[in-house]
């Protein structure tokens, strides 16, 4: 069995990683299920389960949001393997703590026109080898201590800065703020996305993830598609809700026909964008009313990168307002049909919860 070098450093948790065999879901250790301590009896409504599929379960109702980009722990030359085990842990721990869902952060679904950071490519069509394993293991981490693991899968759209060798895509031909080219997005480009997407999501599914959750708020692009403030379309895909619904919808059908029912799709929305001219939530509730059938749940965010007040921000620091997102979460839940809906930002007590 393969060896990971892990550069030297060692998790104070998980003390177990260094030198350890590359684990994947296909070789599972079991653990013993984390314990609810009896204090947490006060809130028998967070702490009962919640079915998302015929197969999948949530033991509770609390989810870690997506944090840590994906494809961190995946060596190459800047020796990213290095960190692996913080990585690793940070996602870990929130499973061994009792959390009932937990979803890997951002990865970005091709090397070109989705790529926004310079972080390891990974090939979503190659299901074995060093880079698979290494997000595998995301998967074998979370879910040995009995939570739900989903992967983030990420298309930036516009919002990407000039990256030598990549084009920059979006609804609508502009300029970025960095005098990035942005190309308008035709029906072969269409294709192409569709099929990236569903490509990652079963890669995942190979990987050992549950579902994946896929970011669709904070101004990329199903935030773009949208937004009338990026989506200036006059075809089919722009003007009215209904059409700039459209593309969201179908990438995210296509994804379901790809991986099958029981596979968690779960998404990420801004409420609102916090923009003038921007997506309200009652336009964002409309997108969900299209989604209804194709995912199982959503969690409420708000914001856009593109915005620039502190109501555009997408998320606000420890000092910033609580439950800011409680009312639009209110609003999703009163006129959607069978999408489980959650929410982040700054939720600091189970009362708010
Ligand atoms: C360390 C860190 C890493 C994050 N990574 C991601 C990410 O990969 N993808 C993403 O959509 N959001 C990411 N976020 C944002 C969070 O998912 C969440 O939206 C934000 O923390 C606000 O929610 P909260 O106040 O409930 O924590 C990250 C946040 C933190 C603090």
């Amino acid at each position: 069995m393969q060896k990971r070098e892990l550069g030297g450093i060692r998790s104070e948790l998980f003390d177990d990683i260094q030198g350890a065999e590359v684990r994947t879901h296909r070789s599972p250790k079991p653990q013993p299920k984390a314990e609810i301590p009896q204090t947490c009896a006060k809130y028998p409504h967070i702490f009962s389960p919640l079915k998302l599929t015929e197969k999948y379960t949530m033991k509770n109702r609390i989810m870690c949001a997506p944090m840590v980009f994906g494809s961190a722990v995946v060596g190459n030359e800047y020796g990213n393997a290095a960190y692996a085990p913080g990585k690793y842990s940070k996602l870990e721990m929130p499973a061994a703590g009792g959390t009932a869902m937990v979803s890997v952060g951002e990865i970005d679904i091709n090397n070109l026109d989705a790529k926004r950071m310079p972080l390891p490519e990974v090939d979503f069509t190659v299901t074995e080898g060093e880079a698979f394993n290494a997000i595998s293991e995301y998967a074998w981490r979370i879910k040995r201590h009995g939570a739900i693991a989903l992967h983030e899968l990420c298309h930036p759209g516009s919002v990407k800065p000039p990256i030598p060798g990549t084009e920059i895509w979006g609804p609508s031909a502009g300029t970025t703020p960095e005098g990035g080219t942005i190309i308008e997005i035709d029906e072969s480009m269409m294709d192409s996305i569709c099929n990236d997407f569903a490509t990652a999501a079963l890669y995942m599914k190979e990987a050992g993830f549950d579902g994946v959750c896929i970011h669709a708020g904070h101004g990329f692009l199903f935030t773009q598609f949208l937004s009338p403030n990026f989506n200036k379309r006059t075809d089919e895909y722009g003007g009215s809700i209904e059409n700039r619904c459209k593309f969201p919808v179908r990438i995210l059908r296509e994804m379901r026909e790809a991986v099958g029912p029981d596979f968690i799709i779960e998404i990420r929305v801004s409420g609102r964008e916090g923009t003038e001219g921007g997506v309200e939530i009652e336009e964002t509730t409309e997108f969900l009313k299209r989604c209804e059938g194709i995912i199982n749940a959503v969690h409420i965010s708000s914001g856009t990168y593109g915005g620039v007040t502190s109501e555009s921000a997408v998320s606000h620091g420890i000092f910033g307002p609580k439950g800011y997102n409680i009312k639009m979460v209110e609003y999703v839940k009163q006129h959607t049909k069978g999408i489980k809906v959650g929410i982040i930002g700054h939720i600091t007590s189970p009362e708010m919860a």
